[in-house]
């Protein structure tokens, strides 16, 4: 089920390309090389999650594709045009929202739009600000300030925002890393919903094994730095839409689920004895055999 690095889009046309990618940043003690000969390739609309443990890599190849980092070898191709600056056709989702605290909802969204106009007049803006608010659900909450909003508020502002830039691609950092579980879950609902109405190009890490095989066409999964690469990259082949209640009796699912905790915490094991992990593994095991 998981196959050495290989990727599904070989043949198809070329959207997203990361060729080579390595970086060494500088520190004290001399370079370090955080990423080495990293390849993918990515089709438009795919929902790629990536997934590692903590200080593997994952946030800086999110920064070199969203042009902010430049890497020391190698580098990205978005539609046959190479990413060295950070660009609106990249709209970047921060785990901790990033809104500006003095402008009201409305105003952080339409400071966006304002900045990639595309040709709209004044009333265009607004109704498309509007439309953007409504897309993540917060038309009621457009007047309030960032503090007045809790953090699943402020996370769909952030989201409403790379969105009305209409973006190619959208990269999120850990978007729902800081939520509850249910407003969680309710943010991924709306993710899904968007993506399927939209059709961008999605490059999402996370920690969260769950929310990876439920959002993934593809789950890329880091080895452990330095140096680090893609290890494995898992196709995620379940219908859409993906209701996640039926998913938990899904047998598909729970193989998909297995894998991934069996490449972090066997195969790219960092921390010894996890015993909660072990029961985990255990658990999803029990599951995949009982549902079977
Ligand atoms: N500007 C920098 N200078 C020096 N080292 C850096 C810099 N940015 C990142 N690193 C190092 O590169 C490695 C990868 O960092 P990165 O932030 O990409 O990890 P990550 O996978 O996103 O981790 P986490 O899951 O904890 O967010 C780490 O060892 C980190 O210490
Ligand atoms: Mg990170």
């Amino acid at each position: 089920m998981t196959k050495p690095i290989q990727n599904k889009t070989s043949g198809l046309q070329r959207h997203l390309e990361l060729s080579d990618i390595g970086i060494d940043f500088p520190t004290a003690k001399g370079p370090f090389c955080a990423l080495k000969n990293l390849n993918l390739k990515i089709s438009k609309g795919e929902f790629i999650s990536l997934i590692g443990h903590s200080g593997c890599g994952k946030s800086t190849v999110l920064n070199i594709v969203a042009g902010l980092y430049q890497a020391t070898t190698g580098g990205v191709i978005l539609d046959s045009a190479e990413v060295n600056e950070p660009g609106p056709e990249r709209a970047v989702v921060f785990q901790n929202h990033s809104l500006l605290p003095w402008l009201s909802v409305y105003k952080n969204v339409e400071l966006a739009v304002k900045q990639t106009r595309n040709g709209r007049s004044r009333a265009e803006m607004k109704a498309w600000v509007e439309h953007n608010l409504d897309l993540v659900h917060m038309t009621h909450a457009a007047d309030k300030l960032p503090s007045e909003l809790s953090g699943g508020m402020k996370q769909r502002v952030g989201i409403a925002r790379a969105l009305s830039m209409q973006p190619k691609v959208l990269l999120m950092d850990e978007p729902f890393g800081a939520l509850d579980a249910l407003t969680r879950a309710h943010l991924q609902d709306s993710v899904i919903e968007i993506h399927a109405s939209l059709g961008n190009t999605v490059i999402m890490i996370t920690h969260d094994v769950d929310e990876a095989v439920l959002l993934s066409d593809r789950i890329v999964m880091m080895t452990n730095g330095p140096a680090a690469t893609i290890g494995e990259i898992l196709d995620v082949d379940l219908e859409r839409p993906r209701d996640r209640l039926e998913m938990t009796d899904n047998i598909k699912y729970n193989q998909y689920r297995h894998a991934v905790l069996t490449f972090l915490y066997e195969k790219q094991n960092k921390i010894q004895t996890v015993s909660r992990v072990k029961a985990d593994i255990a658990r999803s095991k029990k599951k995949s055999s009982s549902a079977a």
